[in-house]
């Protein structure tokens, strides 16, 4: 199906850089009529506008900290017409679940990856449902779909993601709204620098997941490596888990 993206209006959560700026700049390049580019750090969601400006796709800036729920309730007076919202903003705490300051890793994770890209698609579902063709896009990973002890609460609140995505899909199916989850494995950006995998550019990782949302492809998993182990989870479950487990050593 194609999308007519000179109609649509998307938002984009941690847009200042990864896949959420490479989301961005596949989003002009399609000539989305207006993107809200967020992010937390005001100043570097600023200089993207910047250096993003073209003629054809309207870019406002908006400082948005998922975890902020005054940000939240802003953003929601801020937006009365919106197609698309990209629930992309992360952090990946390398913890696990047995140190003393797990507990406060966890809660910031959750916060995060859970109860920030839950808040804000409530907040964000009056504008999404006067649109003909909304759409709601969760990025999750490949390390939702087993645990991967290196990063132990990132993993469990992909997990939870993983959950709101499945759960959000078969509320919103009646209205339309079309629900897809993202599950990248290892991608070149920030959040995974150090760990020496391959990787593909997050502008790959941004085309794959704009075609997806063309052929409405409800669960993506853009990358070579996430692909493969996505096939051992559904081959047997708890051979990705022994996988995961035995980067410990
Ligand atoms: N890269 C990978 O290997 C990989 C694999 C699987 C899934 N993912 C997921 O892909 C998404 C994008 O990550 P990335 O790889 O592009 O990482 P990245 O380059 O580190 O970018 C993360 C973005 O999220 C923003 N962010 C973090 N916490 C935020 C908050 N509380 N509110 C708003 N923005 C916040 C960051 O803003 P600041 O500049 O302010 O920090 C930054 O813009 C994440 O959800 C991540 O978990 C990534």
């Amino acid at each position: 199906m194609t999308i007519e993206w000179q109609n649509k209006v998307a938002l984009v959560t941690g847009a200042n850089r990864g896949i959420g700026l490479a989301l961005v700049e596949a989003l002009i390049a399609r000539g989305a009529k207006r993107v809200y580019v967020s992010g937390r750090d005001t100043q570097a969601i600023a200089i993207t506008v910047e250096a993003l400006a073209q003629p054809s796709t309207e870019l406002i800036p908006i400082t948005l900290d998922v975890t902020s729920s005054s940000d939240i309730r802003r953003v929601q007076t801020q937006i009365s017409e919106l197609d698309l919202l990209v629930n992309n903003a992360g952090i990946a705490l390398a913890s696990g679940f047995i140190q003393d300051t797990s507990d406060k890793v966890a809660q910031l994770e959750m916060a995060t990856h859970y109860f920030g890209p839950l808040s804000l698609t409530h907040a964000l579902l009056p504008s999404l449902r006067h649109s003909p063709e909304a759409a709601i896009v969760n990025i999750s990973s490949i390390a939702g779909i087993a645990n991967m002890p290196l990063l132990g609460p990132y993993s469990a609140a992909k997990a939870a993601l993983h959950s709101f995505t499945q759960g959000l899909r078969a509320e919103l199916q009646r209205e339309e709204i079309f629900v897809q989850g993202v599950y990248p494995g290892p991608v070149a950006t920030r959040l995974s620098e150090g760990y020496d995998l391959p990787k593909p550019q997050p502008a790959e990782v941004a085309e794959i997941i704009l075609d997806s949302l063309e052929q409405k492809i409800e669960d993506v998993f853009p990358d070579a490596l996430s692909q493969h182990w996505y096939q051992t989870f559904k081959t047997e479950p708890k051979q990705l888990e022994r996988e995961y487990a035995a980067w410990l050593g």
